[in-house]
């Protein structure tokens, strides 16, 4: 398909706004990041947004609309409380999910009966939507599991060629997506945090719930945080410790990455910079700054190349707790103490089937651990063997990203353990002491075989061994 470029003038405004109307879709800057919009009362349309980024259709989208007159006909009521936050936060980054109505169709909703609604503040943004006249569905304008686009730049890495248009707006002030919160329930609940912080919707409204994997809380969270989400191609690790010991570790492990990334803070990049590709969030005290760096920065690691990246802790506090949602995901939950963590190869021959599972396997089950896998007769950049994903998916290892490597020597020097698959590797590497049977870490003496050529069901045994060794294995 071929897209249009257009200008954030009166123009390229006109002209996306007639795009919309006739069921086309439009990629339109807002303040926290890209939208990909279609007509929010045409399926048809919609339809597009989800063929465009590759999004599950189980997953709701939020329309964005320009002003308040016609919201009584897209949701049956508006709660009190609902009012006082439109009041004081619209326009801007915060989405308000009330019950819909039938004009609203359920492939925006995902079936559900309500509908999340935004009124965002950009000026490019409100000028399309006024332009357009109709309620836009619009989900942020990446291919579904990456970072956010928050630049022109951006989007168009991802949405170029898949969509009708893209206005070429400023890159995103806010950086983050807009807060949701749910105004359904007796008491309203922070289904993700935003632009708008708890602090102050709770000075607006009193009390709400917050659910969003990261502060206490038992109710659902929105349908889309189930997903894997913001990552980039290298793992993320959020790393607890002093900036020396990070340091510190980087020179001991120094050859078990290629090439590492380390997201930090001003007020630490020039001394981690030797150690990687340092890049700044911006400075420690400033959560502003941090929320409209991260995405872009997680998509600039990806073109620095890096095959891990390092992140901070973030606190929970104001919009620190936006990014810390953020971040988090994108690292997967993966929580590393740096002064003790292990840093573990697993080791097979080829490196597409045995280690790879293993790799993606060990770190879901584990805890505190860096892994990587190599093979002795490794090609370098083959991708997994199909079976082994899927296998490795089915115990909630994503391994689609591996690229092979073969086994070095910086490698093996840099690992607290080299795990090997059978006896014969271990005896093929017996002049080094940190290299390790994987049944041995648990008292065994079995091979893991290798399941190459064979069936599904073999691979998913060869699976279900791994996570059994990985669960009992003392390190
Ligand atoms: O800032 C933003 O909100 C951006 C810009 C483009 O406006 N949009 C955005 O949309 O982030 P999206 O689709 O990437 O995220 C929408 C989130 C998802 O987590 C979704 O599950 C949740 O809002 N959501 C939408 N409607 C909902 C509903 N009715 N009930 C529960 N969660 C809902
Ligand atoms: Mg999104």
């Amino acid at each position: 398909m071929e897209t249009k470029l257009l200008k954030a003038d009166e123009d390229g405004l006109k002209t996306a706004a007639e795009l919309i109307r006739k069921g086309e879709t439009v990629v339109f800057p807002t303040e926290t990041v890209y939208g990909l919009g279609a007509n929010a009362l045409c399926p048809l349309a919609v339809e597009k947004i989800f063929k465009a980024k590759g999004r599950p259709s189980d997953n709701p989208l939020i329309v964005h609309i320009a002003d308040r007159e016609k919201l009584l006909e897209i949701v049956k009521e508006v709660p009190e409380k609902a009012r006082q936050l439109m009041d004081k936060f619209w326009p801007g980054p915060l989405t308000i999910i009330m019950e819909k109505t039938d004009k609203i169709p359920d492939v925006v909703s995902a079936g559900l009966s309500t509908v999340g609604i935004r009124m965002p503040e950009n000026k490019e943004a409100r000028a399309f939507l006024k332009y357009a006249g109709i309620p836009v569905a619009a989900p942020s304008a990446n291919i579904s599991g990456k970072p956010s686009p928050t630049t022109f730049e951006d989007v168009c890495q991802d949405m170029d060629g898949k969509v009708s248009a893209i206005i070429e707006g400023e890159p995103s002030n806010v950086g983050v997506e807009s807060t949701v919160i749910d105004m359904t329930l007796d008491v309203p609940v922070v289904l993700r945090p935003g632009g708008i912080t708890v602090e102050q919707i709770e000075a607006e409204i009193g009390e709400v719930l917050v659910s969003c994997g990261l502060k206490e809380s038992s109710v659902p969270k929105a349908p889309g945080m189930k997903y894997k989400h913001y990552a980039p191609k290298a793992k993320v690790y959020i790393v607890k410790g002093t900036v020396s010991d990070l340091k510190e570790k980087l020179t001991e492990k120094k050859g078990f990455f290629k090439k590492v990334g380390i997201l930090c803070f001003d007020e630490f990049v020039g001394e981690l910079s030797p150690f990687g590709e340092a890049l700044s969030l911006g400075s420690m005290k400033r959560p502003e700054d941090a929320a409209k760096n991260l995405f872009t920065l997680l998509r600039k690691m990806d073109k620095l190349g890096v095959d891990v990246i390092f992140a901070p802790e973030i606190p929970e506090n104001g919009l620190w707790l936006a990014v810390k949602n953020r971040l988090y995901k994108a690292a997967a939950d993966n929580i590393i103490d740096i002064k003790t963590a292990k840093w573990i190869y697993f080791v097979c021959t080829g490196n597409t089937c045995r280690s790879p599972m293993a790799e993606g396997i060990f770190s879901c089950v584990r805890e505190n651990v860096i892994t990587s896998s190599a093979g002795l007769m490794a090609n370098n950049g083959d991708f997994a063997n199909d079976k082994a994903v899927i296998s490795a998916k089915r115990l909630g290892a994503d391994i689609k990203g591996h690229r092979s490597k073969r086994l070095t020597l910086d490698m093996v020097n840099s690992s607290d353990y080299v795990v090997v698959m059978t006896n014969e590797m271990k005896n093929a590497l017996s002049d080094f002491k940190n290299v390790v049977l994987f049944s041995a870490l648990s008292k065994g003496c079995e091979d893991v075989s290798d399941p190459f050529g064979a069936s599904q069901e073999i691979y998913d045994e060869c699976a279900n061994q791994i996570k059994k060794l990985s669960e009992k294995a003392k390190i």
